[in-house]
């Protein structure tokens, strides 16, 4: 197949305006792509060119395009009023509906317009492509395309090879991908594709930790942003996104891989959607919203109090040390003894244990006992967590004292694996387990990941940072304590953790 994506004469059909369809319109005749759109509501194509002019207008008086690219723009965008009109087309690229029947009797229609040598891709976030192609005569030449919302911002794609997607059609789709400025890669046909399947470790064990009573949601955001550093926290993805859109995206993903544990929804977001509690769109969802502005949650303020002295665990030698020397700068009086005076607040460092676990392994009193993160960095945001026999007086010592410098303390209820390191333990696993499956390369997952859902770092790029044995350490014990399948260790981070290489390491197969 001799199709020339670079070529200035490229024509690409957008079959539905919508959103998605606009968006991908924009961006391909920015490249210099001539663009024919098609909706079957009529009018509605012409309207997405009108709605593409003005905010192509609106770029040109910020100075982001000259004058003249605006009027090259214009021109190449043009309307279809009827279906046959994109006929001309050497790519399709199809965003209507999210409805399997109606995609495919749109591609079998397509067929029997388009030239026998269109490339015809789908921007599906949820169906799969290989069942759209199905219904094809020629299912080779379907890919998907997965753009993602707002197109021009959100400056990557997927692209699906479907069980029958001729490689070549790939390659192409890859291409024209780029030529429209995007980072493409290149993705298996399985559910949630790439980055929505990434997703899935993020929220589903915030909620976890939620129901668990560990700590207010709120609190799991606090620590997931200042401690983590994620630009926002799991409660305020999904107020954003609005629950309507996120739970039925964590059942049918959960579903499609067969009820896989790592997957596992939560009633607890079911119960918003039944509420009507869908996020800011709704002005309630785990926060509350007036005019969209998320109205503050009560902080507990910082005790006076502090301990007489501090003992710090040295299970974790570095971890100790790092305890030590913040609380030395606090002014702490710290209890140097291998154990603790009886009046010691006692200070255990755990890698995904709980700090009863910690309290027998160690010999300590679960009475004076606290825990502290030191996975992460504590300049930001410290998380202190109890035992539940922690006396009062003990815990509001540690509070004040950890909080003694104006860094916020958040202080939660026992949990193997506290809050950070249970959720970047599970991002970093379900990402290893991507790898495992091949639904993509290594350095592809990182960056599709960390662009499609605006993390920090690529998943993997951050069990790296993190230390991979670390990762692997806290899920084990996560496993070990809650008995739960969930938290089994992908075999790529296993292997890689225990040949101690970076999780980007492909096989070498
Ligand atoms: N909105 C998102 O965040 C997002 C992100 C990624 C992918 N997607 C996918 O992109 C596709 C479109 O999403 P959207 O949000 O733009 O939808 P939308 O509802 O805003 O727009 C769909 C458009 O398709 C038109 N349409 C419906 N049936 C048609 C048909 N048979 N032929 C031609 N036009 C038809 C409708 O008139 C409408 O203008 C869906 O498959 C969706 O899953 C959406």
């Amino acid at each position: 197949m001799n199709l020339d994506i670079q070529s200035p004469s490229l024509t690409l059909a957008i079959v539905g305006t919508g959103a998605m369809g606009r968006g991908i319109a924009q961006i391909a005749a920015q490249a210099g792509i001539h663009v024919l759109l098609y909706d079957a509501l009529p009018g509605a194509a012409a309207a997405a060119r009108e709605s593409l002019v003005a905010t192509l207008t609106k770029l040109s008086e910020k100075g982001k395009i000259t004058a003249g690219e605006l009027a090259e723009v214009k021109g190449r965008l043009e309307v279809a009023d009827r279906i046959e009109q994109v006929a001309p087309a050497q790519v399709l690229i199809e965003a209507i509906v999210e409805n399997l029947e109606q995609k495919r009797q749109l591609f079998c229609q397509l067929e029997d317009i388009v030239l026998p040598d269109c490339l015809l891709a789908t921007n599906t976030s949820s169906l799969s492509v290989t069942a759209i192609a199905a219904a094809c005569k020629n299912p080779a030449r379907v890919g998907g395309m997965h753009f993602f919302n707002p197109v021009p911002l959100m400056k990557i794609v997927e692209v699906i090879d479907g069980l029958s997607t001729a490689p070549w059609v790939g390659e192409a789709l890859l291409a024209l991908g780029r030529r429209m400025g995007h980072s493409a890669v290149r993705v298996k046909d399985t559910p949630g594709f790439l980055v929505n399947h990434g997703g899935r470790g993020f929220v589903t064990e915030a909620l976890r930790i939620l129901g668990e009573g560990v700590a207010p949601f709120h609190a799991i955001d606090d620590i997931m942003r200042e401690a983590a550093g994620f630009r926002m926290g799991p409660f305020e993805l999904m107020d954003l996104t609005g629950l309507d859109v996120s739970q039925p995206v964590m059942e049918s993903i959960y579903r499609q891989f067969y009820d896989e544990p790592r997957f596992r929804p939560s009633p607890l977001a079911a119960l918003q959607v039944a509420g009507g509690l869908l996020g800011i769109k709704t002005g309630r969802g785990f926060y509350t919203y007036v005019e969209r502005q998320r109205q503050p949650v009560t902080q507990v303020p910082v005790p006076l109090n502090r301990p007489p002295r501090v003992w710090v665990s040295q299970a974790i030698p570095e971890w100790g040390d790092v305890v030590r020397d913040l609380l030395a700068s606090l002014g702490a009086n710290i209890d140097m003894d291998p154990f603790p005076e009886t009046d010691s607040l006692c200070v255990v460092t755990p890698r995904g244990s709980d700090a009863t676990t910690e309290c027998l392994a160690q010999g300590l009193e679960a009475e004076h006992t606290v825990a502290i993160d030191c996975l992460f960095p504590l300049e930001k945001r410290r998380t202190v967590m109890t035992t539940l026999l922690t006396t009062t007086a003990m815990k509001d010592a540690a509070h004040g004292l950890f909080g003694s410098d104006g860094v916020p303390v958040t202080l939660i209820g026992d949990s193997a694996g506290m809050v950070a390191q249970r959720i970047v333990a599970c991002v970093v696993n379900v990402a290893c387990d991507i790898a495992q499956q091949k639904i993509a390369l290594p350095a592809d997952i990182d960056s599709a990941i960390r662009l499609g859902l605006a993390y920090p770092k690529g998943p993997l790029s951050f069990g790296d940072a993190l230390g991979a044995k670390n990762i692997l350490a806290i899920l084990e014990s996560m496993q070990a304590f809650y008995g739960d399948p969930r938290y089994r260790p992908s075999p790529w981070l296993k292997r890689r953790a225990m040949l101690g290489v970076s999780l980007l390491t492909a096989a070498n197969d």
